[in-house]
């Protein structure tokens, strides 16, 4: 009897090492000092007093309700960074603020050696620079800084960062060229550098980039050609370039890419002749306004044709416009104003909704819903 009642005993008191190991390794699990210290040092360079969304960075377990913060359920390192001053969120709704955090992105966010996700999107006042150590950071595959107010360039050897799959700098104020090593960032499928001061060239290589579905760089100062190399990349469904310097002739072999749904090159100083692959492409928003375009418009419409918007406004187009046009499946948008286009509008489904706004400023146009035409 006294035998069982000490092997129970014994039994009993191991359950309670294990039970107190496990409630340790509880402890264990929190973040780790270095990390909180890097976090709280790179707390110290914001400042954001209208939501308070730092307040939860308190305590020791940096993986446990600090906002935005997460770690990797396997090694407790901080994974990730999510910082959006935009939120669905009633507590941002009723800050209303146009500049909701100002301050810098402290180079501490490089001491995180295990982060795959940097968002510090959309507060408007963030200014500095982007801190050139993120490179270091060779886990990443998200880093979103879109919305604040940072200047500088763009760190040359950003291309170290093979993981990375999101590269998003847009609205900012960001000057310098698009780093040559951009290209060996073979994993990126959405490069978004729009709204920012960016000078330079398109990197001729910029077809290695084969997993690419969407390049928005829209509203820069970017000049040279459009590169050939971009119409390998066969998983490109967006390509923004409005708003620069380019020049130079639209590639033929834009119209052969087989996802390509948007292309808007509107504002630029792009020459030569509208390529008739575009007409009958997968192409459904095309945007070519605002360019030095010279030539007829193709008379390569067809069935495939599709289009949402075709603006081909404010060019120096020539001739009429094309009878195959109506063959199109669909066109919502059209705008040929401001050329220098002569002869009768087809008449067709497509053409009884539009306006005249959508031919005004041209040479001789005539027909529906401009006035008749001459005898
Ligand atoms: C670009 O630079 C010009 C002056 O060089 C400045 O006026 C403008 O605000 C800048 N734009 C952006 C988006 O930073
Ligand atoms: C095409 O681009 C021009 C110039 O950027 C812009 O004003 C126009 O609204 C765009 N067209 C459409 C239909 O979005």
């Amino acid at each position: 009897m006294e035998a069982m009642k000490k092997s129970f005993l014994i039994a009993l008191s191991n359950t309670i090492v294990v039970l107190l190991l496990a409630g340790s390794s509880t402890v264990v699990q929190a973040c780790t000092p270095y990390d909180r210290a890097a976090l709280l040092e790179f707390r110290s360079k914001l400042n954001e007093p209208y939501i308070g969304v730092f307040n939860t960075w308190k305590g020791q377990d940096c993986c446990n309700g600090w906002y935005g913060v997460s770690c990797d359920p396997n090694t407790h390192r901080v994974a990730g960074i999510t910082l959006r001053g935009e939120s669905e969120d009633p507590i941002f709704q009723r800050a209303k603020r146009s500049v909701l955090m100002t301050g810098s992105i402290s180079p501490a966010i490089c001491k995180l050696t295990s982060l795959s996700t940097i968002i510090i999107a959309d507060w408007k006042g963030i200014s500095g620079v982007i801190p050139n150590c993120i490179t270091n950071l060779l886990f990443l595959r998200i880093v979103d800084l879109v919305g604040n107010r940072l200047s500088g360039v763009i760190p040359a050897n950003i291309g170290r960062l093979q993981r990375l799959k999101v590269l998003n700098f847009a609205d900012n104020q960001i000057t310098g060229m698009i780093p040559t090593s951009v290209t060996s960032l073979t994993s990126l499928s959405h490069l978004d550098l729009r709204n920012n001061n960016i000078t330079g060239v398109i990197p001729l290589d910029i077809g290695r980039l084969t997993m690419m579905s969407r390049l928005l760089l829209t509203g820069n100062k970017i000049s040279g050609h459009i590169p050939e190399s971009l119409t390998r990349i066969y998983r490109l469904a967006d390509i923004e370039l409005a708003m620069n310097r380019i020049t130079g002739s639209i590639p033929a072999s834009l119209g052969k890419m087989s996802v390509l749904a948007t292309l808007n090159l509107d504002g630029n100083l792009i020459s030569g002749e509208i390529p008739g692959t575009l007409m009958a492409s997968s192409i459904s928003n095309l945007n070519l306004s605002g360019n030095l375009i010279t030539g007829k418009i193709p008379n390569t419409f067809g069935v495939r044709s599709y289009f949402t918007v075709l603006d081909l406004s404010k060019n120096r187009l020539q001739g009429p416009i094309p009878a195959s046009i109506t063959t199109a499946s669909f066109i919502g948008h059209l705008d040929v104003s401001h050329n220098h286009l002569c002869g009768k509008i087809p008449t067709g489904s497509t053409f009884d909704r539009l306006e005249a706004t959508s031919f005004a400023y041209n040479d001789c146009l005539c027909g529906k819903p401009l006035g008749n035409c001459r005898k």
